[in-house]
């Protein structure tokens, strides 16, 4: 199979209705949807996914902005997935992401910035939370028609 990569809408972004725009831009995109999941992340999962930050100033309020409410976790599968997914996100922080990138168009602020999207420049990234979020049997394969 193609290139897959972790993507998630935060509970900023299920709480202002934006999952069916995200999931219709990637849709549209020509990635496919493999895997989708509505969950609420507890706090051992948040520092799991997060562990890498534990020792930022930021850590405490991430872990309870992300358990605040619903997620919607998913996994999109394309040729070079991962960056194309990140170019269409923009950059973490709202206000320097271009306008037609997800942040761009919606995203508040830092912490508000609406979805989570694997790191391109961090090798095992994609694997490690697709680990986290999913059993290998919540990845389905079909046919995408363009
Ligand atoms: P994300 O791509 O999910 O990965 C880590 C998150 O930490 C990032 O998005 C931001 O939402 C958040 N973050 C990064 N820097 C800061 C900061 N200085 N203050 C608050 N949140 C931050």
């Amino acid at each position: 199979h193609d290139e897959r990569t972790f993507v998630m809408v935060k509970p900023d972004g299920v709480q202002r209705g934006l999952i069916g725009e995200i999931v219709s831009r990637f849709e549209e995109r020509g990635l496919k949807l493999v895997a989708g999941k509505f969950i609420q992340i507890d706090r051992e999962l948040a520092h799991e996914h997060y562990g890498e930050h534990e020792d930022k100033p930021f850590f405490d309020d991430l872990v309870e902005f992300i358990t605040a409410g619903p997620v919607f976790a998913m996994v999109w599968e394309g040729a070079d997935a991962t960056r194309q997914v990140r170019s269409m996100v923009g950059e973490t922080d709202p206000a320097e992401s271009a306008p037609g990138t997800i942040r761009g168009d919606f995203g508040l602020d830092l912490g508000r910035n609406v979805i989570h999207a694997s790191d391109h420049e961090d090798e095992g990234a994609n694997e490690r939370e697709i680990d986290l979020f999913f059993e290998e049997d919540e990845l389905l394969d079909y046919e995408r028609i363009d």
